[in-house]
């Protein structure tokens, strides 16, 4: 793991006070925890079975054999009419075999500038997040719920996001990630089937949620947490929001340590 990059982390949040009543050497308690990773998983408090989608995403986004069929096959899908305003398809960033698939709602202005998602400066804040858990564009992927920008920066529609959840669920079991981290409220009820109304993110965050996605072959473990978006304008949430950095970096263990 950087030790860098988290001190610096923790002086970019403001770390003046005390999180946890104890000291905690967590590569310690690492080297003595000898159970599989998976162990360690609370029972999930939500189990979701995801709705296939409307029928003709489900049915191009299933026919993508890899994430270049995939990418080429939502530049080609005029079921969105987010296209239409958008000036770049955002599709993903990072790595093709990431243990860990970060996901967000909607690319903003910067991200339909450059067509990467996370490209503003909540990414910039992700960036850092990641890193001081030793993850980086490098190892983990990024996407959004919805690969285009809505205008104005709008919320996606529940019918944006239904045509384009397919294309993400297609994604999901192309990379195989060993989980996901869902950030904010869209990406939270997108994925894991909720209706507005229901728990809010306060309640739902630094929980594991286990989701299933047809044409997989497992379960994918989730980790709810606040968007970054949030964090740069409700600074008091960060610390909560390292709890739950920190609760992944215990679920994949040291293998996750940047080069
Ligand atoms: N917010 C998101 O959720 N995704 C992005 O790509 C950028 C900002």
């Amino acid at each position: 793991m950087d030790e860098l990059a988290a001190l610096r982390l923790q002086i970019i949040w403001g770390a003046d006070e005390i999180l946890l009543p104890e000291p905690q050497n967590r590569r310690a308690a690492k080297a003595a925890a000898a159970e599989p990773v998976a162990v360690k998983l609370k029972p999930p408090p939500l189990a979701s079975v995801l709705p296939a989608g409307p029928a003709e995403a489900v049915k191009i986004a299933d026919g993508c054999a890899s994430l270049e069929d995939l990418a080429a096959a939502l530049r080609d899908f005029s079921g969105c009419a987010l296209r239409d305003t958008a000036t770049h398809l955002v599709f993903a960033d990072g790595a093709a075999d990431a243990r860990v698939m970060v996901i967000g709602d909607a690319p903003g202005a910067e991200e339909d500038r450059t067509g990467k998602p996370f490209a503003g400066p909540a990414g910039q804040l992700l960036d850092k997040m990641l890193a001081s858990i030793g993850l980086n564009r490098g190892n983990v992927r990024l996407a959004n719920i919805v690969p285009w920008r809505p205008p104005g920066d709008r919320p996606p529609t529940e019918a944006e996001i239904a045509v384009c959840l397919p294309f993400l669920f297609r994604h999901i079991v192309l990379l195989k990630p060993d989980c996901l981290l869902l950030l904010g409220t869209v990406a939270t009820k997108s994925m894991l089937h909720m209706q507005h109304g229901h728990a809010g993110i306060g309640q739902l965050r630094g929980k594991w949620y286990s989701i299933e996605i047809a044409g997989a072959v497992a379960p994918f473990a989730c980790l709810v947490t606040y968007h970054p978006a949030y964090l740069l304008r409700m600074p008091a949430a960060k610390r909560d929001s390292w709890h739950d950095l920190l609760a992944l970096r215990d679920r994949l263990g040291d293998e996750n340590s940047a080069p």
